[in-house]
């Protein structure tokens, strides 16, 4: 099922996930409703927090960005991530302009390592450590941010985030022009 998915003003972007219980039992729907939402609004990566659900999971998909990016090892990456702890971060920092379902129409070089070493669970429940470089790794560091409560304009100097105040302001009052349904803060 699509969900609507919650933009900039919304406190639940802004808090620490918990963990999801192994017994959760809303699981595998909550799993394909992230799918299905990522979908519908042509994004490759969604977390839990920006459908309004504060739990520690988050789905990315970049098969739609591997042709264009001319990376052979974005297509069919596509997966699930429950529990995600990044293990460790290192490489040279390097930018990337970023976007987010939640930050509809803002687009913002940030930077950021080069790898990671991340634990997780699949959706079976096995634990699984894998490394990551690239634009893999930047999907995955940018979606994990969001099971903390940041968002990746936290992350541009404090110049270029005063200059996209008006533009944030906008978006926590739904006036936005966009093609997915949003849920905004409430007057
Ligand atoms: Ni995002």
């Amino acid at each position: 099922m699509v969900l609507p998915v919650y933009v900039y003003g919304m406190s639940v972007l802004r808090k620490v996930a918990p963990e999801i219980p192994e017994n959760y039992k809303g699981l595998d729907q909550l799993i394909e409703d992230l799918y299905d939402t990522m979908r519908a609004s042509d994004g490759i990566g969604l977390a839990a927090p920006q459908v309004g659900k504060s739990l520690r999971i988050f789905v990315v998909d970049t098969t739609p960005i591997s042709e264009d990016k001319g990376d052979p090892a974005l297509k069919d990456f596509k997966k699930v991530f429950i529990n995600p702890y990044i293990l460790k971060e290192w490489g040279d920092s390097w930018s990337f302009e970023e976007g987010c379902l939640s930050l509809p129409n803002i687009r913002e070089e940030v930077s950021r390592p080069s790898q990671i070493r991340i634990e997780y669970y699949d959706e079976h429940w096995n634990l699984i450590e894998e490394e990551y470089d690239g634009i893999r790794a930047r999907v995955i560091q940018h979606e994990y941010d969001h099971l903390d409560g940041k968002l990746f304009v936290d992350h541009i100097n404090p110049i270029r985030r005063k200059l996209l105040s008006s533009r944030l302001n906008a978006i926590s009052r739904g006036r936005i022009d966009n093609d997915y349904k949003i849920v905004f803060p409430k007057k």
